[in-house]
């Protein structure tokens, strides 16, 4: 348990998604004692020195590094962000654990479920390691998975959720981008993770995946498009599109419940106003008031965004409870991810007993192939 003192936070990698996170810390308010702010950023490292000492001057961050380890044996902070490219999650996330630091990590968390799974083994309980899946934390969603769990809507019947995003060919000239080694794959990994994630809140365990994948339009290593079904432990079935070739660009999601439609369209981001509630007949009144009550776990921010999961995530620690997203959550995620590929690539339907340890699509997201 921290004391009534502010979170000390150390940012690794100073790009783009760290002044996300740095400004949504810099944004959350005072502890609930009024005593403290509820954060600092006392640190930040970076391999390169000019993003760095940018990105420290913009946000007052005192502590700058070039070096991870040398960051965390001078500063020992509470909590380290880890902002870098996925390929070096892993090292990083290991050195932080070793040194007592708990570790919030960009998705994808890691490249493959063996890394992911070394990573937890390196847990202490506290340290804990928790993943980035902001789009858990708006309201809507927070309400939805309320309802479903309750029994409010009824049983789930069929789910949509289409990540249709577009990325032209200089996004993926980037060096890191498109590449298994450093990416751990394409679209399905590095983008429609966040709607598939939304889809396993709601529907918790799948047994089943059945997918293609393509290199249809872009030169790239990986897919830049993916198409599954999806089986789930409850009977609910699933349509999952992961692309970014798609020009009117959409992150759509769907369940069908016995008793209601709940959609929500939206890009990177959803407000309470991007949801759709459509009861089915006879049960407009019920749907309606539970919806409406159904205000999701203790309030919060009504949009989906990072201060929404940072707020969550500063509160356990300061309670001395594990964060938000944990471990099995973000795992779940990452077998679906990794089924999708094992059955692209293998032509056949995939369970999670095909991602085994030892298994090719356990070691390596793309079991070690390379064309479709
Ligand atoms: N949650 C989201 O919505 C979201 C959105 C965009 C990106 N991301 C994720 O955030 C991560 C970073 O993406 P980005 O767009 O900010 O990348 P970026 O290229 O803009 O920034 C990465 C930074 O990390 C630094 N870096 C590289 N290797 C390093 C190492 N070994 N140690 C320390 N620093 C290192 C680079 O110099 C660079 O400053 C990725 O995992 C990406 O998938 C998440």
């Amino acid at each position: 348990m921290i004391a009534a003192r502010p979170v000390r936070i150390a940012i690794a990698g100073t790009g783009n998604i760290a002044r996300i996170h740095a400004r949504a810390l810099t944004a959350q308010g005072a502890a609930g004692d009024g005593t403290a702010a509820a954060a600092a950023i006392v640190a930040a490292m970076d391999v390169d020195g000019s993003q760095l000492d940018s990105f420290c001057a913009e946000f007052g961050i005192p502590g700058a590094y070039r070096d991870l380890p040398h960051l965390l044996s001078r500063v020992r902070p509470d909590l380290v962000h880890i902002c870098t490219p996925p390929a070096a999650h892993r090292e990083a996330a290991l050195a932080c654990l070793r040194a007592g630091a708990s570790v919030l990590v960009e998705k994808p968390p890691v490249l493959s479920l063996r890394e992911f799974d070394e990573l937890t083994a390196a847990e202490g309980g506290p340290p804990w390691f928790a993943t980035v899946f902001q789009h858990r934390f708006g309201a809507g969603q927070r309400r939805l998975r309320k309802l479903a769990a309750s029994g409010a809507l009824g049983r789930p019947l069929v789910a949509v959720c289409h990540t249709a995003w577009f990325r032209d060919q200089a996004y993926f000239d980037v060096p890191w981008r498109g590449r298994w080694d450093t990416e751990g794959g394409g679209p399905t990994m590095g983008h429609g993770i966040h709607q598939m994630d939304m889809l396993l809140d709601v529907l918790g365990d799948w047994t089943e995946v059945s997918a293609l994948a393509r290199t249809q339009a872009r030169t790239t290593l990986t897919e830049d498009l993916s198409l599954a079904h999806v089986t789930f432990t409850n009977g609910a079935v699933a349509s999952v599109l992961n692309s970014v070739l798609s020009p009117r660009e959409e992150s759509y999601l769907r369940f069908d419940f016995e008793r209601a439609t709940v959609e929500v369209t939206h890009l990177y981001g959803y407000g309470d106003d991007d949801w759709r509630v459509t009861p089915a007949p006879g049960c407009e009144d019920d749907v309606t008031a539970a919806w409406k009550h159904a205000a999701g776990d203790g309030g919060g921010e009504a949009r989906s965004s990072h201060a929404a999961q940072f707020a969550r995530v500063l509160a356990a620690l300061r309670d001395g409870r594990r964060p938000p997203v944990t471990p099995p959550e973000a795992r779940r995620t990452m077998a679906l991810i990794a089924g999708i590929y094992a059955s692209a690539f293998t032509r056949r339907p995939v369970t999670p007993a095909d991602l085994a340890p030892g298994t090719a699509f356990y070691t390596a997201m793309n079991g070690g192939r390379e064309a479709w």
